[in-house]
């Protein structure tokens, strides 16, 4: 049965390529959190919102494509989307954002406006509800307290 958007308490938090290096890789630009650090708090945070919250890791796109689609069949209240590289090209996943009736929220630990110019372009952001990066592992969790506004 369809609950009403109020009732909606599950958060996906999806993480493309690479982050399942986080910690090791770049620690001057991504920090020396690992995801499992990083999904702790979140989840410690979202109990204490109470909220639960989903975090996975892929390298492929596919299964990004195919989690954006389970978070709407399972009505979650938001999908936290850390897409890497997937962010600067990816039309299929600004198709599947397009595609679900969950608002999705674009994360990222550094700040892309700020680096390489193929970074700057975002094919998530046009499609997301907002945007927070740059603030290392603390942009998931303001992410995780954007929540309250959806
Ligand atoms: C990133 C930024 C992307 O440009 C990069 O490809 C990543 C990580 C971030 O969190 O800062 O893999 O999404």
């Amino acid at each position: 049965m369809s609950q009403g958007k109020s009732a909606r308490k599950t958060v996906f938090v999806l993480n493309g390529p690479n982050l399942n290096l986080l910690g090791m890789r770049e620690p001057e630009i991504y920090g020396s959190d690992t995801l499992d650090d990083i999904a702790g708090r979140l989840e410690d945070q979202a109990q204490e919102m109470g909220l639960e919250v989903d975090i996975r890791q892929s390298n492929h796109e596919g299964h990004l494509v195919d989690w954006l689609h389970e978070a709407a069949a399972e009505e979650a209240l938001a999908v936290i989307l850390n897409a890497g590289a997937f962010t600067h090209s990816s039309i299929a996943l600004y198709d599947a954002i397009l595609a679900i009736d969950v608002p999705v929220i674009e994360v990222h630990l550094s700040n892309p406006a700020a680096r390489e110019e193929f970074r700057h372009k975002s094919l998530i952001a046009p499609v997301a509800k907002g945007t927070i990066c740059g603030f290392g592992a603390l942009s998931y969790e303001l992410a995780l307290h954007a929540t309250r506004k959806l």
